[in-house]
């Protein structure tokens, strides 16, 4: 039987064998093995225009360019609203199972907790559990799937998704500018701008080394925001996809991530980073991702295709259309593994 919360597996001694992946699958990096690599920018002065905007735009641009993975410091969002929306998250999570179970989103409804793996009913389970929300545009807002307890987490969470879609709206800024666009190209490109929170959270692991929290994914919105605690368990790639690093965990920074509409708006110049979380069995740990993903509706069709390239899509679709090919081409994969074992 599948499990509908983790809270009891992590006592076992061993892990359950649906969370045991392929070999080829498994971390190849601990979770507290920290690289420097992946660049971190200051965003002190990016709203004073000149010399020191200019500079701040492009590590922005190059970090993109060389890794589509990043962290931002002094990004202007209140320090005290980022950690305590860390804390009531991980006062959800420490609930009793009956209580996060209020929220139960298996069996198709928009938002709520699961154990991860269970979205997509995926052979090989994630070990992490998650609440998610829809919080932009407003009218999708049902607080009836937002966690009522801890209290004040409706009312942290509202700020926090207001401040974060501006970060993310300032970003994009940035990168239109640098395609040479006007600054809200990329915004209006996503039509009228979703936000999907994702909190992420990987108890203890019993045997760390056969599964993953979260498996190797590239994110398919515009934009990714992700808060992570300093436990350590981001990893990305590095040589074309050969090699993990481990993010080194920065307190109250955020990790930005392009994702695959960023990808093609840009002709591929930014890049769409692979990434993954690894756990362990020392400490349990907390992110939260804020997925800035265009309405389904929206044209995936790059924006601009400069001289000598030719476009990396053959034809403009839908985000839906989008988001639907890559989830069936995810099973077909997973469907060939599964046959070739
Ligand atoms: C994600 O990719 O959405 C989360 C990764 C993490 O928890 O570090
Ligand atoms: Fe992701």
């Amino acid at each position: 039987m599948s499990p509908s919360t983790l809270t009891a597996l992590a006592e076992e001694k061993t892990l359950r064998a649906s969370f045991v992946r392929d070999e080829d699958e498994r971390p190849k990096v601990a979770y507290n093995n920290f690289s420097n690599e992946i660049p971190v920018i200051s965003l002190a002065g990016i709203d004073d225009g000149g010399e020191k905007r200019g500079e701040i735009c492009k590590k922005i641009v190059e970090a993109c360019e060389e890794w589509g993975i990043f962290q931002i410091i002094d990004h202007g969002v209140d320090a005290k609203l980022v950690s305590e929306m860390t804390n009531l998250a991980k006062e959800f999570f420490a609930l009793p199972p009956e209580e996060k179970l209020r929220f139960d989103m298996s069996g198709g409804k928009k938002g709520g907790f699961i154990v991860s793996s269970h979205l997509q009913g995926e052979a090989v389970q994630d070990w992490r559990e998650i609440v998610t929300y829809f919080s932009y545009p407003l009218r999708t807002r049902d607080y009836s799937r937002w966690p009522d307890k801890p209290e004040a987490w409706r009312a942290v969470t509202e700020v926090y998704s207001e401040k974060l879609m501006a970060l993310a709206c300032k970003l994009l800024g940035v990168l239109s500018e640098a395609m040479g666009l006007e600054t809200e190209a990329l915004t209006k490109a996503c039509v009228d701008m979703d936000q999907k929170v994702v909190v992420n959270f990987y108890p203890k692991c019993p045997q760390p080394d056969l599964t993953l929290g979260l498996k190797r994914h590239t994110d398919p919105g515009t934009i990714t925001l992700l808060l992570q605690d300093t436990v350590g368990g981001l990893q990305a790639t590095r040589d074309n996809g050969k090699t993990w690093i481990t993010v080194q965990p920065i307190e109250g920074a955020f990790v930005v991530n392009l994702g695959d509409h960023g990808h093609y708006l840009s002709n591929g110049r930014f890049r769409n980073a692979d990434h993954q979380a690894v756990v362990n069995s020392n400490y349990s740990r907390l992110s939260i991702a804020t997925f800035q993903n265009p309405a389904p509706e929206a044209t995936v069709y790059p924006l601009k295709i400069r001289e000598g390239e030719k476009p990396v899509l053959d034809e403009p679709i839908t985000f839906a259309e989008m988001y639907k090919r890559k989830m069936s081409k995810d099973l077909e994969l997973a469907k060939l593994k599964k046959l070739a074992n």
